[in-house]
């Protein structure tokens, strides 16, 4: 159980390729991620159109690329990451749907870009709050106008309401997550749902939320 002194968090080496693939090996069999991809699946249901393009930002290993790619046979995936570690993993894993996805290596924190079609989908899980800091989760939403006309999908830890623990500076309150979205301009901004919620005994992987919003470039 963490101490009322720990700051809520993790420390990471993503560019470490024994890293990265021991990463992907501690998370490969975790049944609430499981749940959490069928519901991300269930949101991209339900709003996806024949042949639009996934943008997942962060893709890691390339968990959730592996379940949408499977459930859904038209889709093209693009999976980014700054990490050549984790993408080396991630086509490993797909390499079935090499004709479908594509890895893209680029830093959520500069200029990324991406060519979307009407109706896309951009989804992250597990990542922006790597980032580091509210401003640099502002501007992955922020770039994310620029590329979007569909919906966006971000699960990602939060920092729960009434907790007395200290959170690393990426990891934000769910409502700090819709402000930015809603002042964006976004619409449709909600929470769907959170996962592993134990505002009493935080950890590093528990405390995280799915956050759904639409962004139709005709908006502004
Ligand atoms: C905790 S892992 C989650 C991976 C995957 N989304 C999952 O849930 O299985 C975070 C991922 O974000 C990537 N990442 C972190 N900071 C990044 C940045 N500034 N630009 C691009 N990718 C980044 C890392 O390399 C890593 O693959």
């Amino acid at each position: 159980m963490a101490s009322r002194k720990e700051i809520i968090g993790a420390t990471h080496d993503f560019h470490n390729q024994d890293y990265a693939i021991d990463w992907e090996a501690r998370y490969r069999d975790h049944t609430n991620r499981q749940i959490l991809f069928r519901d991300i699946g269930d949101l991209i249901q339900a709003n996806l159109n024949k042949n639009a393009t996934i943008l997942e930002l962060g893709v890691g290993p390339g968990f959730l690329a592996h379940d949408l790619l499977n459930r859904f046979d038209n889709i093209t995936y693009v999976g980014l990451d700054f990490s050549k570690a984790m993408l080396h993993v991630a086509n490993k894993r797909l390499r079935s749907f090499a004709d479908r996805f594509l890895a893209v290596r680029a830093d959520l924190t500069g200029e990324f870009t991406t060519s979307l079609h009407t109706n896309s989908v951009v989804v992250t899980c597990w990542s922006l709050h790597d980032l580091g800091s509210a401003a640099a989760i502002r501007h992955v939403y922020s770039r994310c106008r620029n590329i979007l006309d569909g919906i966006l999908i971000n699960a990602d830890f939060i920092r729960p309401v009434g907790t007395e623990y200290e959170y690393e500076s990426g990891r934000i309150a769910s409502e700090d997550h819709l402000e930015m979205l809603r002042l964006l301009n976004y619409e449709n901004v909600q929470v769907t749902k959170s996962y592993e919620v134990d505002v009493g005994k935080p950890t590093a992987a528990n405390n995280y939320t799915c956050l759904f919003a639409e962004y139709r470039s005709k908006t502004e």
